[in-house]
């Protein structure tokens, strides 16, 4: 059949040596690959979500969103990185092309989440980092899963990378804010603002830990 032929193609294609472009057709199949397993992952995050509320009459998550990272920003990051700009080498090493973020409202969601996460079912656990219990320099606090799951193209089965971050609705709120500000155009974050936004990344926790605690008691 003449569509297998095509994905045949695509998959030898993909693998080789090739250099990557952003406006390039495999790129285009290959985000819309990485979409595939963002979606898969979503209905099973959405599901626990909803089991929750359903059987327990718990608010486990508040939010869910996803995005995959643009052409441009992927080759930015492998420039970095001093990554070769070849497809495989996006695949093999850039984590977080595909990803997802989980909004929990209380610190104890996240590793409720984290766990139900590690037992979805053909869903491999690459890497964890607890940016909870040790927050980045930066005040940065979040819990990130790298998973692989399986994407079923035609015959051929692509396992894809998704990065997960798990964090409540203050971190949320936080690290959105922050990003803004480190990659605002036209100016270097100031040491000023740098401790400033560390200072409020204490306070965010210290408001977690509150919150946790009226709701416990
Ligand atoms: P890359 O950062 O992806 O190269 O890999 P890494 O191993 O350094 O991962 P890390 O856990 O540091 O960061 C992964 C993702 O977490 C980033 O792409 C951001 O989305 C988020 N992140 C990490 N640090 C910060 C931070 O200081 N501020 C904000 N706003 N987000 C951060
Ligand atoms: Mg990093």
């Amino acid at each position: 059949m003449e569509l297998d032929k095509n994905l045949i193609k695509f998959d030898k294609d993909l693998f080789k040596d090739k250099n990557i472009k952003a406006k390039d057709e495999n790129f285009d199949k290959l985000m819309f690959i990485y979409s595939s397993g963002i979606k898969e992952l979503e209905v099973k995050i959405n599901n626990m979500k909803e089991q929750f509320k359903y059987f327990y009459n718990y608010n486990l998550i508040s939010n869910v969103t996803s995005r995959i990272k643009k052409p441009n920003s992927i080759i930015k990051k492998m420039k970095k990185k001093n990554y070769e700009l070849t497809y495989q080498e996006m695949i093999e090493k850039i984590n977080d092309v595909a990803g997802i973020r989980i909004v929990c409202p209380l610190k104890q969601d996240i590793f409720i989440v984290k766990e139900m996460v590690k037992s979805f079912p053909n869903c491999e656990i690459i890497k964890e980092k607890d940016y909870i219990t040790k927050p980045k320099k930066s005040g940065y606090s979040s819990y990130h899963l790298i998973v692989e799951v399986p994407v079923n193209i035609g015959q051929n089965i692509f396992p894809v990378k998704v990065e997960i971050q798990i964090c409540t609705m203050a971190m949320d709120f936080w690290s959105n804010l922050e990003h803004e500000v480190k990659y605002k155009p036209t100016k270097k974050l100031s040491n000023k603002v740098s401790k400033e936004l560390v200072t409020c990344a204490q306070l965010v926790n210290k408001l977690d830990d509150k919150m946790m605690k009226i709701y416990n008691t």
